[in-house]
This record gives C-alpha cells, structure tokens and sequence, in this order.
C-alpha cells in the first residue's frame, strides 16, 4: 500500500505549475502502479544517472525526489516495511516533446537544477548523455516502428554496462485491454499537448524479439491494473 502523505509530497511541487498540474500528479501516482513498483522493487540504485525519454511534466523525478525526502523525514513512522530505501539518483535528465509539460516539470522541480534538468526535445533526434537507468513510460507508442528500432539502438548505446531500460508499453496482443489503453493514451496526448497523432502499437512478443537482438536481457513484469490491464514493464538490462 502506497502511503498517502508520500503521493501528496511528491505532488505538492506541482501546486506552483497549476490546478491541472497538481491534480493530474496526484491521480497518476496515486493510480498508475509503476511509480510505486519501482520504488517497492528498488529498481534504481543509488548514484543513477536517470534518462528519462518523453518525461512528460516530470513525475518520475518528482517521485524519487519526494520519496527520498519523505523516507528521510518520516521512515520510522510508514514507510512500507517491505520496500527498500529510496533511491538518490545522482542526475534525472528528461527529453519531452511538449513545451507546455516541460515548463510544468521546471516549475515543480525548480531548486533541484543542480541534478534534474528537463530538455524540449524529440527522442527522436536528439543526443542522449551516457546513463545508468533509462525509462521510456508509455512514450515509445507516440513514434513509428522505424523510431522506435532507432531510439532503442540509441538507448543501448548510451547505457553503461550493467544499465538498465525500464519500458513501460501496452502489449498489443491483449485485446480490449490493448484498446482501452490505446484510447486512454489518445485522449491524454489531446488534453495535456493539444495534439493527436496516430499510435504505434507492437505485442509483448514483438517487443521482445526487439530487445533480444539488441542483447538485452529482459524480465517480464505485468503492469496492469483498472483500465491499464495490458500494460507490461520490461526491465531490459545490458550484460554486466
Ligand atoms: C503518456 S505520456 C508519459 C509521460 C511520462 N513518461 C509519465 O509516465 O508520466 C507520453 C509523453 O511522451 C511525449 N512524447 C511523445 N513523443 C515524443 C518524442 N518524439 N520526443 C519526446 N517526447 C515525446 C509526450 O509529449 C508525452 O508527454
């Protein structure tokens, strides 16, 4: 069970970017389970370098940062007995496409500069920075099959040996569950960039075949939950 008090503190920063902003940070940690998921599996070790593609208005750093600063303030009182510390990654460096969701994320996390910086750019062109840890939640779908074979090739060569890739997609091979994350996604691009583009979609199988010739080692975890049922996380990681 995700304490309460940690969703409202890593949402609160979002007060200062607006009712929008605060209202959808709180919803999506509070009900989309890979926030809490990475957290309870201590996915992301200390001293990451975080890249985060598509990194919308900036929520996983948000999340690591206010988890951290709730565990130090209150960890003997609720921090879940089964869930590792949380970690202090050493910089989260986000790509995201719409200007409106950057400025959100620079709002909220404004004093965290020193190691959080978000950049408006498309995953597609733009450089990425050597990293430990890459997450790429819900985005891959927004870009055609071309790109997606072209970020991911990109991505294992910008993780460190022993990185890791945490892709969050919806497994095209599941049906209605495939549909309503599709359509779920659709609308939030229209309401939070105003634009609409067509998505992308590959099953859990074709995502599979891709990492595998890019020698990831991937493990499978089912992600779903409410309307999100065919959601999957891939934790892909390099050899050693
Ligand atoms: C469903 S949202 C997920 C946001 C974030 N990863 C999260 O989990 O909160 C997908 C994000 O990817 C961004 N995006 C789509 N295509 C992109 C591209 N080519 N380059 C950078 N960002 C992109 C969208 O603007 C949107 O903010």
């Amino acid at each position: 069970m995700v304490p309460n008090a940690l969703i409202e503190t890593a949402s609160r920063p979002y007060r200062a970017a607006g009712r929008f902003a605060w209202h959808f940070a709180s919803a999506k940690l509070r009900h989309d389970p890979f926030f809490a998921y990475i957290l309870a599996h201590g996915l992301i070790p200390d001293g990451a370098r975080i890249l985060d593609l598509g990194s919308g208005q900036g929520l996983l750093a948000a999340w690591l940062i206010g988890a951290r600063a709730w565990h130090r303030d209150h960890a003997d009182q609720a921090w879940p007995a089964n869930w590792p510390a949380p970690p202090a990654p050493q910089s989260i460096y986000g790509i995201e496409l719409t200007p409106r969701d950057v400025d959100r994320a620079r709002i909220a996390l404004r004093g965290n500069e020193a190691r959080v910086r978000f950049f408006c750019d498309d995953i597609r062109v733009t450089p990425f920075p050597q990293a430990d840890v890459v997450v790429a939640c819900d985005v891959l779908h927004y870009v055609d099959s071309n790109a997606q074979e072209a970020v991911l090739h990109r991505v294992r060569t910008s993780l460190a040996s022993g990185g890791m890739l945490l892709l969050r997609v919806s497994d095209a091979a599941a049906g209605w569950r495939a549909s309503v994350d599709r359509a779920v996604d659709f609308g939030m691009q229209l309401a939070r960039s105003g634009r609409t583009s067509g998505l992308t979609v590959r099953s859990e199988a074709q995502w599979l075949a891709l990492l595998g010739e890019l020698r990831f080692d991937v493990t499978i975890c089912p992600m779903g939950n409410g309307t999100h049922m065919a959601n999957r996380l891939l934790i892909a990681r390099t050899a050693g």
